[in-house]
């Protein structure tokens, strides 16, 4: 009891001292020589651990439901079976760190599959650039937001990708291999409990079947295995995943920027970029672009508005920013705003939005931090 309480007060602290700043989130080198289970040590570190599992305890608390914990507990102790490597070795040496069950490690892993309600752009500016910018939106835990930390993932000493992601979460939603292409994630369908309980379940089904792999896992083995947009786009369109989603692919040629919208089994629609006939930019938010949004979630007509006004000549990393930082493109639920441009690897940034606000400085002070 007094324990919560303690804690309950250093939380309320440290979030009304952050509150009203957008922070460059911290980054950190993910060292793929390292073994797997030893991967998250030093990250983890930087947390004190009460405080982590408390904020993971917030997360999972609010969108579990105990009927579906005896199907997760199945999964972990299937977990050698059902969670391949390195993704099972990764979140066992966290739960080991950070004194979490198994079982909640892979519940918070699959609930960030589902609950991405977020908005991703990619533009061609009128020199050809590519940029790619991305919401993720999440925010029904403030706890999201301190977890989120950008990682340098490498291999024999080179950065092989980076990608934003919160603390024990293996999967990659949003990410850049440099020189390449930069992929983000946005959920697809509809948001309320009772469907990503729906979901869910026949996702654990496409796992016990087998041969799905998780939708955020995928881009990880894109990144790590491609080394092309078009070969990018190829396997995010054709690997059998567990719950439908939307990849948004940027390249570094003109014309290379694409909405794939997932099934599970394979892409149903592949939307490419087409400037020469007017297409410079395609956004998407959270459903099927080719039927209207719903009325009480509508961000893609105004995001749409916001991209007209900066206008293909303007397109830069800044441009981006700001479409995605007003208002209801950004929202309450921001968790952080990610933007970059696989062609020029150091503008990879992402800022951690602490609060609401109607109106937020782009590029602020803390961009030079990174
Ligand atoms: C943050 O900004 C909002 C809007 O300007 C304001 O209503 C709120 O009180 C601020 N919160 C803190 C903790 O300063
Ligand atoms: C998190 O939840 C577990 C079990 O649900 C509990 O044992 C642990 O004390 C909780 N930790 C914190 C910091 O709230
Ligand atoms: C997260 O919260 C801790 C308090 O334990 C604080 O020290 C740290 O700066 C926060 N990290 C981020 C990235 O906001
Ligand atoms: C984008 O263009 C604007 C206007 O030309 C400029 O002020 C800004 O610094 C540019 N941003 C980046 C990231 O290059």
């Amino acid at each position: 009891m007094w324990k919560g309480i303690v804690i309950l007060v250093i939380w309320v602290g440290i979030v009304q001292g952050e509150r009203n700043h957008t922070v460059a989130a911290p980054r950190y080198r993910f060292d793929l020589d390292t073994p797997p289970e030893k991967r998250w040590d030093h990250i983890v570190k930087d947390w004190d651990d009460k405080l982590l599992q408390h904020f993971i305890n917030e997360t999972l608390n609010d969108y579990l439901p105990e009927a579906v914990i005896p199907i997760l507990e199945t999964i972990a102790n299937a977990a050698d079976r059902l969670i391949p490597s390195p993704y099972r070795q990764e979140m066992e040496g966290f739960a080991k760190n950070t004194g979490l069950k198994l079982s909640d490690v892979i519940a918070l892993n699959l609930e960030y599959e589902f609950m991405t309600f977020c908005t991703s752009i990619v533009a061609q500016n009128s020199n050809g650039q590519i940029w790619h910018g991305r919401n993720m939106d999440y925010g029904f835990v403030d706890a999201l937001r301190n977890m989120t930390i950008i990682a340098d993932v490498t291999r024999n000493g080179k950065v092989i990708y980076t990608g934003t992601t919160f603390v024990g979460f293996c999967g990659m939603l949003t990410g850049m291999r440099p020189n390449a292409f930069s992929i983000t994630v946005d959920a697809r369908g509809s948001g309320s409990k009772a469907d990503w309980w729906k979901n869910a379940l026949e996702a654990f089904n496409a796992l016990f079947i087998g041969g799905a792999s998780f939708s955020s896992f995928l881009p990880r083995e894109v990144f790590e295995s491609e080394t092309n947009y078009h070969d990018a786009v190829e396997k995010l369109s054709k690997r059998q995943i567990i719950a439908p989603v939307y990849y948004i692919v940027g390249g570094v040629k003109p014309g290379e920027g694409a909405v794939i919208t997932r099934d599970r089994l394979k892409a149903k629609d592949v939307w490419s970029l087409d400037p020469d006939n007017g297409r410079w930019y395609v956004v998407e938010t959270n459903y099927d672009h080719w039927l209207p949004p719903p009325s009480g979630d509508d961000r893609r007509d105004p995001a749409n508005k916001f991209m007209k006004a900066v206008g293909q000549k303007n397109v830069n990393g800044t441009a981006i920013y700001d479409v995605l930082s007003t208002p209801p493109v950004y929202r309450s639920a921001t968790v952080y705003t990610a933007v970059m441009s696989a062609a020029d690897p150091s503008t990879y940034k992402c800022w951690t939005r602490y609060e609401f606000l109607p109106t937020v400085k782009p590029w602020t002070e803390d961009y030079n931090e990174i």
